[in-house]
């Protein structure tokens, strides 16, 4: 006996329009540090006068800071660290597509990357945006800003070079800042603290969190170390 039309289940051509898109694979598509030891200079398109203040900054995140500094320091060559490819690839499309050759978005471990960073002495600034987000002690080994963080940017900062760091969390800034005025190379402290925490921040440009910060009222605490 034929089947009964009316009880088969009926199988409706998917719609092409509703069909879930493929995942998209950031971290085949991010631009990645080069292997072995990294020269500063040869990650630009375009590096500029040798005299260009050398900039970088770790944990980009959605790029907001990176993107306006570029804007209020034309003169500098500015290197970005962000530990989500998928950030790191769309921030350096971003600045590829506004035509910003002096600047470079790298997908990783800031902890992995700057080790291999060369020249020392290099750096005018670092910047370190509302880094480890997380204040519980378990939390610890997740931190960017710890001793060997410290250790490399006081080998990667030219004398008088600035370590900015800010952060919504007042006990961490706190912590940071002890963190930072504590570290010493070869037994001598490495940085000179300027400013207090409620200090502006002078640098033209604001990340992603800080401008939230701003528009929720909330207080930012600000931590500017020069390296001696
Ligand atoms: C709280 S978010 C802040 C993002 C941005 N700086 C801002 O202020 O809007 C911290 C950022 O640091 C990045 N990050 C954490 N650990 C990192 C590491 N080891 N290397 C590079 N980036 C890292 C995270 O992926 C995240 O984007």
């Amino acid at each position: 006996m034929d089947p009964d039309p009316s009880t088969e289940p009926q199988t409706r051509p998917v719609d092409p329009a509703r069909r879930t898109p493929p995942p998209i694979r950031y971290g085949e598509m991010a631009r990645r540090a080069p292997e072995g030891d990294i020269d500063f200079d040869a990650l630009f398109d375009a590096p500029g006068p040798g005299d260009a203040p050398r900039e970088l900054e770790i944990g980009f995140g959605r790029g907001r800071f990176l993107v306006e500094r570029a804007r209020s320091a034309p003169g500098s060559r500015i290197l970005g660290i962000e530990i989500k490819a998928k950030w790191g690839h769309l921030v350096e499309e971003r600045r590829k597509r506004e035509g910003l050759t002096h600047v470079v978005a790298l997908a990783g471990d800031a902890r992995q990357i700057l080790p291999r960073l060369r020249p020392r002495a290099c750096l005018a600034r670092v910047f370190l945006h509302f880094p480890d987000p997380w204040w519980k002690k378990k939390h610890g080994k997740r931190r960017v800003l710890d001793d060997d963080f410290l250790a490399e940017v006081s080998r990667l900062l030219a004398p008088g070079g600035e370590l900015f760091v800010q952060t919504d969390v007042e006990d961490r800034a706190l912590e940071m800042r002890e963190r930072i005025e504590a570290f010493a190379v070869e037994g001598a402290p490495a940085f000179s603290m300027r400013g207090a925490f409620d200090q502006p921040n002078p640098y033209g440009a604001r990340s992603n969190r800080e401008a939230r910060a701003d528009e929720d009222h909330l207080p930012v605490y600000r931590v500017l170390a020069i390296r001696r």
